[in-house]
């Protein structure tokens, strides 16, 4: 079991020396995805029997996922890529309140649990750096399913019905192609007496990948990869062998950095067509891109120019990866524009990059870039995961060092960041913040916030 403090404590107290003007060569290998396999272990909930998960990245997100299902009563065991999941003994219908605040997609597992045990209570999950996150729509599909929630205190209590045992199915439209509504209403739905349909449904690869774990469990669900999807109810689902897909957002953040540092590279394994939004926008910008062997693609930057991206659910181009191809345009020729439209606070990395010397104007969730090759290395903070991948990738082509915090976002999304990317060339070295000493005892005696020290970096 992990503690949650001491994967986030860790993290927080390190930062990356990042050397600029770098060149990569070689290639840079994919993981799995990480927003197929957070749902994919909810998923595992709807089971009496035993899951297997393969190529599971090994990520703080995915260790916090961990130990809120072993909390429960699950029995996960893990050998390298694989997790080894075991929900019969899964009892416990409240989510720990400082996990689920720790980690959003823990909410996954309301709507397994609604749907095999009757019942569920688990806090709200809050907004995070990047938006509100609502999740009204997770709550109007489940209501629509049959479910009783009651909301009091920032904890949801979520039964079923006039003591039915089972879910009903309905039709669901949603508002918004939301991912994680789509996959609640969709894990519910497979064990709900009768057929649900769900219109404007999430086309996201994730969403198809947990689509089809949930089929060889023996769910009835047809329309993946279209915005209409339909579940016929069963009574049971049985365990299964599940592989996850390649993480598609890892694999456009080194993409991207082949891009900014201008380096021919090889990446993958990927799935192009998870991709084809981002890669027609490298091929704009100024990238070949070649097919290679073993699901490989090849990248071979030319000039780069401005080129304009407004992010959209899928198939249009991802918000994950707004941010790092943002560092991109900063060394670009020319002007580009770029509009965020998914979340409302997602531009935490335009202040980082703009004291690198990048000149962006920032109009709300719009921002204007005059491309330039003039980025200085300096000391950075990553506020938030992909935010804290961007400026990594800009400080790889900056001149001079940088020094880059909050590396406990960057451990919930990437797997081995600067390995892999010291193996391709890159020279980037993790250390621990050394807290003077006098701070130190401050902190110990709980003096520190009152007397407002600022902790120096090492
Ligand atoms: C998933 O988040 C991903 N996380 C996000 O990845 C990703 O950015 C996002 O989908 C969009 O692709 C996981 O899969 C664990 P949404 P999710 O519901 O499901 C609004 C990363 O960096 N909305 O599609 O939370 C919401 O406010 C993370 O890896 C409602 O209004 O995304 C947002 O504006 C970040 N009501 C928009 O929909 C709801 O009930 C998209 O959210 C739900 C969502």
């Amino acid at each position: 079991m992990f503690s949650v403090d001491a994967i986030n404590k860790t993290s927080e107290q390190q930062y990356l020396a990042v050397k600029g003007s770098c060149q990569l060569s070689g290639h840079l290998k994919v993981s799995g995805a990480k927003n197929s396999a957070l749902v994919l272990m909810a998923a595992s909930l709807l089971t009496e029997e035993k899951v297997e998960l393969k190529n599971i990245p090994s990520l703080t997100d995915i260790d916090f996922m961990s130990t809120i299902l072993i909390k429960m009563g699950v029995e996960i065991n893990r050998e390298l890529h694989t997790l080894f999941i075991n929900p019969k003994e899964f009892y416990d219908v409240t989510l720990p309140g400082e996990l689920v605040h720790c980690l959003r997609a823990s909410f996954f597992c309301i709507g397994p649990m609604l749907a095999r045990l009757g019942k569920a209570k688990i806090p709200l999950p809050g907004g995070c750096q990047i938006g509100s996150r609502p999740v009204d729509e997770h709550i109007k599909g489940l209501k629509a399913l049959g479910a009783c929630i009651k909301t009091e205190k920032d904890m949801i209590t979520a039964n079923i019905l006039d003591g039915n045992k089972r879910l009903k199915g309905a039709n669901i439209t949603l508002n918004y192609p939301s991912v994680g509504a789509t996959e609640t209403i969709l894990m519910a739905a497979t064990l709900a007496e009768g057929t649900t349909t769900i219109q404007n449904a999430a086309q996201e690869p994730e969403v198809k990948d947990l689509i089809n774990m949930l089929n060889s469990m023996g769910a009835l669900i047809t329309g993946e990869g279209s915005p209409i999807l339909k579940i016929e109810g069963v009574r049971k689902l049985n365990g299964c062998s599940h592989t996850a897909i390649p993480d598609r957002i890892e694999a456009g953040t080194f993409l991207i950095a082949a891009a900014i540092t201008r380096s021919n590279l090889l990446v993958g394994p990927v799935i192009k067509e998870h991709l084809t939004s981002v890669l027609e926008k490298l091929k704009e910008c100024g990238c070949e891109i070649i097919e290679e062997k073993e699901n490989y693609l090849k990248i071979i930057p030319k000039e780069i120019k401005g080129v304009d991206i407004t992010t959209s659910p899928f198939p249009g181009f991802p918000t994950d990866l707004q941010a790092p191809f943002m560092a991109l345009m900063t060394t670009a020729k020319g002007k580009s524009t770029i509009t965020e439209t998914v979340f409302e606070k997602r531009m935490q990395h335009v202040k980082e990059l703009q004291r690198m010397g990048a000149n962006i104007q920032l109009n709300g969730s719009i921002a204007l870039i005059e491309g330039s090759d003039q980025l200085k290395g300096t000391n950075l903070t990553g506020g938030d995961l992909r935010s804290c991948a961007a400026i990594a990738l800009a400080s790889l082509s900056s001149e001079g060092q940088s020094i880059i915090k909050g590396l406990h976002h960057l451990d919930r999304g990437y797997e081995k960041f600067e390995q892999k990317l010291n193996k391709a060339g890159a020279n980037i070295s993790r250390n621990q913040s050394r807290v003077n000493k006098n701070v130190q005892l401050k902190n110990e005696l709980g003096m520190h916030h009152k007397l407002g020290i600022k902790q120096e970096a090492a």
